[in-house]
């Protein structure tokens, strides 16, 4: 049997809206900092065992409608040997950033039994160790991996990365095409470990006009999504701050396209389409409200999408390090009564 979170993907039938959250596992749970007293991020995501440990902890906590990998999308840079390393409370930091055509050369073509077998590794175990509920498997978007990768770290104006869009358009499409590369070959070696679904995070497209998104990176989204297709698993496409985007994303090739807050859900599906799936969209910072402003805002969700075929109740970005476990819990009860088809 089908579950709950594919068909909705698919936008089959549905008993209720399914739901997860970006970020589930982290910070907020006291058992994940435990386990980061004794390692680094990045160890957790190249151990399988503790990697599975941390993937469950949330789906066992929260009874949440799908479980996703515990790992972070510049998991492939490292594994084929970028400099970096993720600085906590700034994000990852890229040791020599990317910048000229010979630069380009250190990003060599992903092997993933080789480079990453970890990856697989975990995703079997996780599988395993899941039954019913499944498993998605993520990645970098090219952009937002660019992001990183020609600005050294994270960045508000990104205006290394958009100059080199705008002065080499050439040079910008052959790192986007690499990074396609990779992050085609990352996802493929999940879904064939197990992965359910497939999704791309592309978190920092929205700062993108809609012409130079459809210039620069839809071409690449396409060409990647359609090499996805033959995995036969929902492919999910999220970014932030796409309000101004949506039409371009529906494009992409994308079974599922996932909102943050900043726009109305029912307005996001609207023009997005009825083909498509959505995703979201609960704001993270809600989780700190009082109790009831949660309750309204999630119903809200529920009831705009009332009727529509392919929804997936999700927040419109990562769960913060300080909410409290118990609102998430609650939020997940409410989004199961709320959605109920009796
Ligand atoms: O959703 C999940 O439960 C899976 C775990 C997951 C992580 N990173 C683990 C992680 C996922 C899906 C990611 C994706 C990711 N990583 C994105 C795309 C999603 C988004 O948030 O927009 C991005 C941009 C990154 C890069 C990255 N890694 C950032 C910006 C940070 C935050 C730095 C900080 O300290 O605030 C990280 C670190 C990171 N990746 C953490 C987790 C749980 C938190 C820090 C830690 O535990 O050390």
């Amino acid at each position: 049997m089908t579950s709950l979170f594919v068909r909705a993907c698919e936008r089959g039938e549905v008993e209720r809206t399914p739901v997860w959250f970006m970020r589930q596992a982290g910070r907020y749970q006291p058992e994940y900092r435990r386990v980061r007293e004794r390692l680094r991020l990045l160890d957790i995501c190249e151990r399988p065992d503790v990697c599975t440990e941390v993937t469950l902890l949330p789906v066992r906590q929260l009874q949440v409608d799908a479980a996703i990998l515990f790992s972070d999308i510049t998991v492939p840079l490292r594994a084929v040997g970028i400099g970096l390393d993720i600085v906590e409370n700034v994000g990852p930091v890229v040791a020599e950033p990317l910048r000229s055509a010979s630069d380009l050369e250190r990003l060599r073509t992903l092997v993933p039994e080789e480079d990453e077998p970890y990856v697989a590794a975990a995703v079997r175990q996780i599988v395993a160790e899941l039954g019913d509920v499944p498993l998605i498997g993520f990645a970098g978007g090219p952009f937002t991996l660019a992001s990183y990768l020609v600005e050294g770290g994270p960045s508000r104006s990104y205006r290394r990365l958009k100059g080199l869009m705008w002065q080499d358009p050439q040079l910008f499409r052959a790192l986007m095409e690499r990074l396609a590369d990779m992050t085609l070959r990352h996802l493929v070696a999940q879904a064939e470990a197990g992965a359910a679904a497939l999704q791309i995070f592309d978190s920092w497209i929205g700062c993108l006009s809609p012409a130079d998104y459809r210039r620069h990176v839809l071409p690449v989204m396409q060409g990647l999504f359609r090499r996805l297709e033959a995995l036969h698993v929902p492919r999910i496409y999220f970014g932030v701050e796409t309000a101004g985007l949506l039409e371009a994303m529906a494009e992409s090739g994308a079974d599922v396209i996932g909102v943050d807050w900043r726009v109305e859900i029912r307005t996001a599906a609207d023009r997005i389409g009825p083909e498509l799936a959505i995703q979201g969209n609960l704001d993270p910072a809600l989780l700190l409200a009082p109790e009831d402003e949660i309750a309204q805002a999630a119903k809200a969700i529920v009831g705009a999408m009332g009727g529509r075929r392919g929804h997936i109740f999700n927040l419109g970005h990562g769960v913060l390090p300080e909410t409290p476990p118990d609102a998430l819990r609650r939020l997940v009860e409410i989004v199961r009564q709320e959605s109920l088809h009796a």
